[in-house]
């Protein structure tokens, strides 16, 4: 990204922003981030910059805070019952919680996959025109061209290119969730939230969707729910290691897996206990 040479554009988009430029597209900064469903304490005390071009992995044991952390940055949990939170959370240094940000343009910038696909009941083509359509952008050849760009981004382009009339629902299980990739890159966000995105998915479905995120990343800030540790071994950048609503841990994927420091984290990825 950026233009090395010519006249300076460096916006807010370069990755190299000089000191005290705002930050790249797609940074997500949780301050002092707690989250609680009625009683039930879910994160505590969150600090956590997520950098953009790049997959982030948040991984941990079963109830640790994982899906939350991740549905807070869209604001998925406000619709749950009882849910609370305290802190701040950043969106390129906008407050996600402010008054003045509408939920549904933050959900455009933060786009989320969840594990079981959920394509529309509608044609492949509806399924990823659904978002710019609703942004007004009706029909005829510009449409067509965004909804073959977002096709082309989630590497499904090929497969349906003929099948665009068909219903979503007679793709496969891995060709639907690259579908719900495409209907939420054709938003053109800036953040893609993966909760447990191939764990309803054979092998290689899941290294596609893997392959995918590796290349998305060049223009995406990743977020990326797993219990597969190997997935996060594989495909991130740098892993965040949840236990009981806490930060444990958070580093580059590589020092994580092989030089954990803290022993929680060594017990978790060598299989004691998850
Ligand atoms: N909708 C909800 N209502 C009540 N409690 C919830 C809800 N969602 C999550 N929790 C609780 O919050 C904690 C964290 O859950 P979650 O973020 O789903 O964990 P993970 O994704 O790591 O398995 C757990 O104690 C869970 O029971
Ligand atoms: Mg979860």
């Amino acid at each position: 990204m950026g233009s090395p040479s010519g006249p300076t554009t460096a916006g807010p988009t370069s990755a190299n922003a000089p000191d005290g430029a705002a930050p790249a597209l797609g940074t997500v900064q949780f301050e002092g981030f707690s989250a609680w469903f009625g009683k039930i304490t879910a994160l505590h005390e969150i600090d956590l910059t997520i950098a953009p071009q790049s997959v982030t992995a948040l991984i941990g044991p079963s109830g640790c805070g994982k899906s939350t952390l991740l549905r807070s940055m869209n604001r998925l949990n406000d619709r749950v019952p009882g849910a609370a939170h305290r802190g701040r959370l950043l969106l390129d240094g906008d407050d996600v919680f402010a008054r003045t940000m509408d939920p549904s343009v933050l959900r455009q910038r933060v786009g989320m996959v969840f594990q079981r696909s959920t394509p529309f009941p509608r044609t492949v083509f509806d399924n990823v025109a659904y978002g710019p359509r609703l942004n007004g952008l009706a029909r005829g050849t510009t449409l067509d061209h965004v909804v073959e760009t977002a096709l082309r981004r989630a590497a499904l382009w090929e497969e349906v290119r003929d099948r665009l009339r068909e219903s979503a629902l007679t793709l496969s299980g891995g060709q639907q969730q690259r579908l719900c990739i495409a209907r939420a890159l054709a938003n053109e966000p800036e953040v893609l939230l993966l909760d447990e995105p191939t764990s309803a998915l054979d092998p290689s479905a899941t290294q596609r969707i893997e392959e995918l995120l590796y290349e998305l990343r060049r223009d995406l800030t990743i977020v990326l729910v797993t219990h597969n540790l190997h997935q996060a071994a594989r495909v991130s950048d740098r892993t965040v290691f949840l236990f009981d609503g806490r930060i444990v841990e958070s580093n580059q994927t590589r020092a994580l897996f092989t030089a954990p420091r803290d022993a929680r984290t060594e017990a978790f990825i060598t299989g004691r206990f998850g």
